[in-house]
């Protein structure tokens, strides 16, 4: 008999089928609102489901989960939605969708910092008010990132893909982690173990922290008053990591040049400051939403929950 697998949304289709062939599968294919209730009841008699990042799993839904269940897959290299101390304690495993989204989500970091520095999304908003007035030679002036020091904040493998990427645009990259890289892995990024050295030292700040209380608003005022003026922030992280309030109130008082986020604290809503700014740049969490990449993800998970049934302890088993 094949094992009961419970999926929650609606997954590119070479993932469903593989699903529906090696499971028990059923697909909830809920696309809005996570309906955790109808979720849990779905579970009864399973032995895995598959979650997204948009799927809340705090302690008390955790403890409502049958007993039957013994691997919980999240299509996400991200974990903050599920509250991993209560999953372990349960024993229920729990896999994610690491390194296959890497260079997806450093592609989406570099297309903000392009974005925030060249003006893209105001540009884009001027010609569809049919409101440009014509080519003048100092028309809508961005920065150029030639030159300019990227600061990236978690060195992880997002965070080296995209210093990878800088070089290309001859940008200086520095990097703040909790340690430092073997040389191997910094590509040529130089470490600085001094938060506001490092803070001081960038034009371009990429933010690469995962959720959670230890990353709370870690962008704070204090933090970007430290920044220099016109810098750039950029987030593809958890926006949970940026206190709205005070990058808006940077970005309208000019000390920050421009910001791009794709991420941000209680998604789908955005918060309200950042709308009537013209020097943000904001996307809905496309950091991984490529054809290839959310395929690649789907089928990293599967393994993940195939390799726990199986008794096996797969590389991307967090808890
Ligand atoms: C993740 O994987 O955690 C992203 O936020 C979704 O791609």
């Amino acid at each position: 008999m094949k094992p009961g697998l419970i999926i929650s949304r609606v997954l590119p289709a070479p993932v469903e089928a593989r699903a529906a062939e090696g499971f028990a599968a059923r697909f909830l294919a809920q696309d809005g609102a996570f309906d955790a209730a109808a979720f849990l009841a779905a579970l009864d008699g399973a032995a895995a489901a598959l979650i997204t990042p948009a799927d809340r799993l705090d302690a008390a839904a955790i403890a409502r989960i049958p007993a039957t269940l013994r691997v919980l897959a999240t299509f996400s290299v991200g974990t903050d939605h599920i509250d991993l101390d209560a999953a372990k304690s349960r024993g229920l495993a729990v896999v994610n969708t690491p390194d296959v989204l890497s260079f997806a989500t450093a592609e989406l970091a570099l297309t903000l910092m392009l974005a925030a520095a060249r003006r893209a999304g105001e540009g884009e908003r001027i010609v569809r008010a049919r409101a440009w007035p014509g080519w003048t030679p100092t028309y809508l002036l961005g920065t150029s990132l030639q030159g300019k020091t990227l600061g990236i904040l978690g060195m992880g493998r997002i965070g080296q893909a995209l210093a990878r990427m800088a070089q290309g645009l001859s940008m200086r990259v520095v990097y703040h982690n909790r340690r430092r890289l073997p040389p191997e892995q910094e590509g040529g990024a130089a470490f600085i173990a001094d938060e506001a050295d490092f803070l001081a030292a960038a034009d371009v700040l990429s933010i690469h922290l995962p959720g959670g209380a230890a990353t709370l608003h870690w962008l704070n005022a204090a933090r970007i008053a430290r920044l220099k003026p016109g810098a750039i922030v950029v987030n593809t992280g958890r926006g949970t990591t940026i206190d709205d309030e005070a990058l808006a109130a940077s970005l309208a008082s000019g000390h920050l040049g421009a910001a791009g986020l794709d991420v941000f604290p209680a998604e789908p809503a955005v918060p309200e400051v950042y709308l009537g700014l013209e020097n943000v740049v904001l996307l809905p969490h496309l950091g991984s939403a490529t054809r290839e990449t959310r395929t690649a993800m789907g089928m990293l998970a599967l393994d993940g929950i195939e390799e726990v049934l199986a008794g096996r302890s797969p590389a991307n088993l967090v808890a």
